[in-house]
């Protein structure tokens, strides 16, 4: 170490201590109910200040894709980053620790102290509705991922709550779901990426999950949440509750929990200062519950007297969030297969037709409260439009529209805010959509609302049908033309508290009207009695409108006919918001409405036909093999379109590898049970999810392996050495691969790197992911990737040891393209711990 890492390490080391001297002094001066109210939200984001010991108010906020701050309104927009998934498939940790940073950097100017991101859960099933905003199959991945976006958003001074622990892979019945799982698995597959980012990046916080695992509730799991969180793993921060999640007072404390969410109703408050009184819960346990709390305020530098972790003078420079947009979407995406090389379109053509719904209007993100409204939107028509400029003839056809709801009204709205008698105020809004969570325009407090009245006139742009729709759960009455349409309740399914934002019903009505005819339209929408939603203060519900539109079959045609007439045909087809969203599983994987129909015929119509594929989580490509190009784009974020236009005009290589294995069909996918049965979701599969699972079927193969993905140049591996590394410390060997762009463009590459055991052991899985690192080369040139093999990647968890234990002898090192291509291999011997 040389002098000035000591000087820093010393530093830091006197800022610990003063910040751990601060958080006792102002501990010893609150009394028992000034403690507990640390625990517990005041509101919907935040814990309370404490003047008297210079506490300031603490603000969470979601999420994993950009900071939405305690607003959820396009009055304060956030810039919306690409999916999870997306940024997994970078497998690129410097690209994702500055999306930390930029995470942070938007939490700031949002006001907010700490992000409630990432979501390290697992794709155990691409049927899981909250895939898109988790990261990998593939534990390590998901450790080295999650632990690179925890410490740049800490790098700014911001924490962060990975989340959910544990066991939260799917989201059917996720408030009373028993995950059954044993041991070893957990160990070896869900608590690792866990593990990894508390030991690799010390988070400030973690998020308990809803669901229980084996038994307990993950709220009140003291085994996992005191014993091994913070007892084996030295974790030092805090346990917030999955909004609602804290049920049970004394289970909640005595099990590890130290902040239920939201506030200011909730099962701490007085019942724990009732529950110290009458002897149930120690004084002492809440004392560590508040002085992590503290710990928490004292490091994002709201605690007087403790310095912040990270000094004003150190936080990163500022960041350009649109373009750092821009290149995490263009370095996420996955070329899956480029015939002929048709892709990058260089030069450019002269025509192309862009067809697709999500052409147009595409999914930036995820739905759930990982959604953000952003602060601007470049759609794949904006960027090809911009970039191709008049050197290419671009016609646009919607070819297919899979949405199955109405999207909210185009015309302007007033929303008036009623009490029991009178007004309370009114606010514009763009569109039919409201919602308001946590707080109401203009401050209203939520128990004096009682209806919301919607008001707006409808244009109707072209003679017809149109359609008119209420979304939303509870007393709706909708008015048209002065004739009542709709009057009635609409009912959430499920017990989900936040299925009123998440996923609600719809009800559709039919009006004719004539071409530039104008109607009021007044949609009122009556509170719930309280109770109804108790602990979340929303209001969520839209007005949805489409005007008359041409059939489907002829929207396809029109499509083909566009595609006919082009050089080149893209299409953007993908999944939409209520396939993929927080709250719901997926009933499928097929993409939905006509599009697989709208690709095959288009296809068939233009041999040079690529399809961007918008999707968060694995689909079906029944036309895969029959298309020229297919480019998985993600959920993309806001800059979508130019991110898209960079990689097919080739200003950027697409470097995204697969991060989980896409199946060909759904009844192939090894896991496909997320529904309970009598309340317990069993993981049976054990450690056989994803490439595991189907390296142990002999002759099938998935669509694409994880790991999977091309660029524009060519790579050939040409050698790899492995060395142990001495002594008994995390790292275990050091891999070293050369390999060689053979290609006539500089590519990037994913070098993987996968341990396989020698087989007698059958319930270790074959091979794993064992490092990863990025190259990048000019033509001609070599590049070197050094990987370190964590000790981890030869061990297993013992069950009856309660131990991790080393699987000594002959393992092989393999390195390669992806689980399904890996060139080189050399033995490595391990010995016996
Ligand atoms: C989600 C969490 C989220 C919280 C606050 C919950 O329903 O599961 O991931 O952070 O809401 O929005």
């Amino acid at each position: 170490m040389n002098r000035k890492e000591n000087n820093l390490r010393e530093t830091a080391v006197t800022a610990d201590a003063r910040r751990a001297a601060a958080v006792e002094t102002a501990l010893a001066r609150l009394d028992l109910p000034a403690k507990v109210a640390l625990l517990a939200g005041a509101d919907m984001w935040s814990l309370p200040a404490d003047e008297e010991i210079g506490l300031g108010r603490l603000v969470m906020s979601d999420g994993p894709a950009g900071v939405r701050g305690e607003q959820w309104t396009p009055d304060d927009p956030s810039v919306a980053l690409p999916s999870p998934t997306a940024l997994a498939a970078t497998w690129d940790l410097d690209l994702v620790r500055r999306a930390g940073r930029l995470l942070a950097q938007e939490a700031r100017r949002k006001g907010a102290h700490v992000v409630l991101a990432p979501t390290v859960n697992l794709h155990r099933s691409p049927l899981g509705g909250r895939h898109f905003e988790c990261y990998s199959e593939d534990p390590l991945l998901t450790g080295e991922i999650g632990a690179a976006l925890v410490s740049g958003v800490q790098d700014g001074g911001v924490g962060t709550t990975p989340k959910h622990f544990v066991a939260n892979d799917s989201e059917t019945d996720r408030y009373t779901v028993d995950v059954r799982v044993d041991e070893r698995t957990l160990r070896e597959l869900y608590l690792a990426p866990f593990e990894a980012i508390v030991k690799k990046a010390h988070p400030w916080g973690l998020m308990a999950a809803y669901n229980a695992v084996n038994g307990p509730t993950m709220s009140e799991h003291t085994e996992l949440n005191t014993t091994v969180l913070r007892e084996e793993w030295g974790f030092d921060g805090i346990l917030v509750s999955d909004w609602t999640g804290a049920r049970d007072t004394v289970r909640a404390a005595l099990g590890g929990l130290d902040i239920a969410m939201p506030g200011p109703a909730t099962v701490y408050g007085e019942h724990l200062v009732r529950a110290v009184h009458e002897g149930l819960v120690p004084e002492t346990v809440v004392d560590d519950m508040a002085r992590r709390v503290l710990r928490l305020a004292a490091r994002v530098g709201l605690l007087a007297g403790a310095p912040a972790a990270v000094p004003a003078a150190d936080l990163p420079a500022p960041i350009d969030g649109e373009a750092l947009v821009r290149e995490l979407a263009a370095r996420s995406f996955v070329l899956l297969r480029n015939e002929g090389g048709v892709l990058p379109l260089d030069p450019a053509p002269a025509s192309l037709a862009l067809l697709g719904a999500a052409a147009a209007e595409p999914r930036i993100g995820g739905g759930g409260s990982a959604q953000v409204f952003p602060t601007a939107l470049v759609t794949p028509l904006d960027g090809l439009r911009t970039a191709l400029g008049d050197r290419t003839r671009l016609v646009h056809a919607v070819g297919a529209d899979p949405r199955t709801f109405l999207p909210p009204a185009a015309f302007p709205c007033r929303a008036e805010l009623r009490g029991a008698e009178d007004s309370l105020g009114a606010t514009a809004l763009a569109d039919g959509g409201v919602r308001w969570l946590g707080a109401l325009p203009g401050g209203v407090p939520f128990e004096d609302l009682g209806e919301v009245r919607l008001t707006g006139t409808l244009t109707a742009g072209a003679a017809g049908r149109h359609q008119l729709a209420v979304r939303g759960v509870g007393r709706f009455r909708l008015e048209a033309d002065g004739q009542v349409l709709f009057d009635g309740l609409l009912h959430a399914e499920g017990e989900d508290p936040a299925a009123a934002f998440l996923n609600p019903p719809e009800r559709r009505v039919e009006l004719d009207l004539a071409e530039g005819r104008q109607v009021a339209v007044t949609l009122t929408y009556t509170m719930p009695e309280a109770g109804d939603f108790a602990g979340f203060g929303l209001v969520s519900f839209t007005l949805g409108h489409a005007e008359p539109a041409p059939s489907a079959e002829e929207l396809i045609e029109q499509a083909v006919a566009a595609a006919r007439d082009a050089e080149v045909a893209v299409v953007v087809v993908g999944t939409t918001e209520e396939v993929e969203s927080e709250g719901v599983d997926r009933a499928g994987l097929r993409l939905p409405g006509r599009q697989d129909e709208l690709v095959a015929r288009v296809a068939a119509a233009n041999p040079r036909t690529v399809v961007v594929v918008n999707a968060g989580a694995p689909v079906l490509m029944p036309w895969r093999e029959d298309v020229a190009a297919v480019l998985l784009g993600w959920f993309p974020g806001q800059q979508a379109g130019e991110a898209l236009a960079d990689v097919l005009l080739g200003t950027v290589e697409p470097a995204g590898r697969l991060p989980t294995t896409w199946p060909a069909e759904e009844a192939d996918s090894p896991v496909r049970e997320v529904t309970p049965t009598d309340g317990r979701l069993d993981y049976s599969e054990g450690l056989f999810t994803g490439y595991r699972a189907w390296q142990r079927r002999a002759g099938a193969a998935p669509a694409y392996w994880f790991g999977v993905g091309q660029g524009y140049t060519a790579w050939s591996y040409e050698s790899l050495e492995a060395r142990l590394l001495d002594g008994t410390a995390d790292a275990l060997a050091e891999v070293t691969v050369r390999l060689r762009n053979t290609g006539e463009r500089p590519g990037r590459e994913v070098v993987q790197v996968y341990l396989a055991t020698d087989g007698s052991d059958r319930s270790r899985p074959d091979r794993q992911l064992a490092g990863f690192a990025v190259v990048e080369a000019a033509p001609g040139a070599v590049a070197t990737a050094r990987i370190t093999v964590p000790r981890r990647a030869v061990e297993s968890w013992d069950t009856a040891a309660r131990a991790w234990r080393v699987n000594p002898g002959v393992h092989t090192v393999e390195a390669g393209r992806s689980a399904g291509d890996r060139p080189l291999a050399i033995a490595l011997v391990v010995p016996q711990d």
